[in-house]
């Protein structure tokens, strides 16, 4: 155990974690991945639902085309979410929030783990499965408490159609998200990507921001990426395990001043 510790957390990135002062964590599927959501991409597979790849049934062309097929396939997808529960990975990003001067949270997933884990004033990209939006009005309504499982939920102001409040395929990002991502990424001095393919942009962007701002940079992923050759080191692994390992490993090195 203290072997694998020593090879996996290198001593460089043991003392940039113990005193850094602004960090930002990028996270992708396959932090989620332990918990059970199934990953988009990855081990050279790409998800399928009902014989449609995910980023036709995730499409706006989709929404335009079929609005209760786009939310038969989120309906189904928040009741799975519903019986899963935060891993050891967003569990040690939420520990991180309280650990540094700044802690920014970006993340690409749309299953609210990491509001489940505890982590707050989360940067959620892509939106959230656990939000519908009104066509009309564009008020949002929280389906969290609802018990709406299936069909095509309505405005309770207006009475309109609503859409997941999520990004899809061929949509634009909310207005500001990114530049807000953006503009922590470019004063961060520690940026972590955890379990994303980086290959869906501008989300990919952030930890590019961030090497050219001169953060450290630190991938963790059971694969390379394109971002790989940007990053000052690849933890090869699962999030769930090498996240605490590297807040433990200080911890350990702390308690010996
Ligand atoms: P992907 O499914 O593209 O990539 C998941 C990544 O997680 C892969 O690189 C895996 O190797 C890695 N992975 C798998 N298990 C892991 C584990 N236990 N620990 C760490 N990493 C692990 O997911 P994203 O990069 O998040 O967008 O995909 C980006 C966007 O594409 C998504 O937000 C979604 C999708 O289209 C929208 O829905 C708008």
């Amino acid at each position: 155990m203290q072997a694998a510790t020593k090879s996996v957390v290198s001593e460089e990135l043991r003392a940039r974690f113990a005193r850094a002062k602004n960090v930002v964590v990028l996270t992708g599927a396959g932090v989620s991945a332990e918990s059970g959501v199934p990953t988009f991409r990855g081990a050279g597979k790409t998800a399928v639902w009902k014989g449609m790849p995910f980023d036709v049934i995730s499409s706006g062309a989709k929404l335009d085309r079929d609005l209760p097929a786009v939310w038969e396939w989120f309906n189904y997808r928040r009741g799975v979410l519903r019986t899963l529960k935060p891993n050891p990975a967003h569990e040690a990003i939420a520990r991180w929030q309280d650990r540094f001067e700044r802690f920014t949270l970006v993340t690409q997933n749309v299953d609210g783990l990491h509001h489940a884990a505890g982590s707050r004033n989360v940067i959620e990209l892509h939106g959230s499965v656990w939000r519908a939006r009104c066509l009309t009005c564009n008020s949002r309504s929280d389906l969290r408490a609802s018990e709406v499982v299936a069909g095509v939920p309505s405005c309770l102001d207006c009475g309109g159609v609503m859409r997941p409040d999520v990004v899809l395929f061929g949509e634009m990002l909310p207005r500001g998200v990114f530049e807000q991502a953006a503009m922590w990424a470019e004063s961060c001095d520690l940026c972590f990507v955890v379990g994303t393919s980086a290959v869906v942009y501008p989300a990919a962007a952030i930890p590019e921001i961030a090497r050219a701002a001169g953060a450290y940079v630190i991938e963790v992923n059971p694969e390379r990426t394109p971002l790989s050759n940007i990053c000052d080191e690849t933890l090869m692994g699962k999030a769930g395990e090498i996240l605490p390992l590297i807040e433990c490993t200080v911890v350990i090195e702390n308690s010996k001043d």
